[in-house]
């Protein structure tokens, strides 16, 4: 124990985070600091079992992984998908299940199939334009929004929009429908490559105490 270095953990701010640590908790690894709302503290420590975690932005989470500021990351499919940074995808965590969607007025739907150059706003131009030329081969305008991506067509900056659908409530409530499904997705455990190897051990038992209890559920 005592030259055991400190695996550092990466974990989307938000309900992710919430989430990661009441799984985490099951498995006996705790974080008492980290339970206090109103902490200004970025860095957590469980000194007993030589562990670091810190939250961070989701899209910053990859980045923390790939240079080995972090050797664990935890976060959202879409943000792997859309950062495109090099480390390995181990655990389906099971939880912040949702899908990524084209969606748009219903009419729009007629544009998508005749293959019309439409303009398609969203916060994953990567995940969009991937799924519009390399799997639909059709020629599109990506649009880059940072959030309520439903007014895009609305307002008519575009005739649709590549977004997650979790609910479903949010298009509901502004007369928008699913068009097309680009991809399932859900939170997903992530560790530096170099990590995988030299910590192999504790990471491996890691993985497989969090399969069980997932399994469990
Ligand atoms: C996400 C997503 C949708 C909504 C989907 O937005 O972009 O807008 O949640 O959830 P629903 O299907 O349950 O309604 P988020 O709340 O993260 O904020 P954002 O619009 O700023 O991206």
């Amino acid at each position: 124990m005592e030259d055991m270095r400190y695996l550092t953990f990466a974990l989307g701010k938000g309900r992710l985070a919430d989430k990661t640590l009441k799984l985490f908790e099951k498995i006996g690894i705790t974080c008492e600091e980290m339970k206090d709302k109103d902490t200004r503290k970025l860095i957590f420590v469980n000194e007993d079992l030589k562990l670091r975690f810190f939250l961070a932005k989701g899209p910053d989470v990859p980045t923390y992984v790939e240079y080995g500021a972090a050797d664990i990351g935890i976060v959202g499919k879409d943000t792997i998908l859309e950062e495109g940074r090099n480390i390995y995808e181990v655990l389906d965590l099971g939880f912040g299940k949702c899908r990524m969607c084209i969606c748009g007025p219903k009419e729009a739907g007629e544009l998508l199939r005749h293959h019309e150059l439409i303009r398609v706003a969203t916060k994953y131009p990567r995940i969009a334009t991937d799924y519009f030329y390399n799997k639909k081969y059709q020629t599109v305008e990506i649009i880059k929004l940072n959030g309520s991506i439903e007014l895009a067509p609305i307002v008519g900056l575009s005739e649709v929009i590549c977004d997650i659908v979790e609910t479903g409530s949010t298009l509901r409530e502004n007369g928008l429908v699913v068009l097309e499904e680009v991809c399932p997705l859900s939170a997903r455990m992530v560790v530096n490559q170099v990590s995988m190897k030299m910590e192999n051990e504790r990471i491996t038992k890691l993985i497989s105490d969090l399969k069980t209890v997932i399994n469990e559920n």
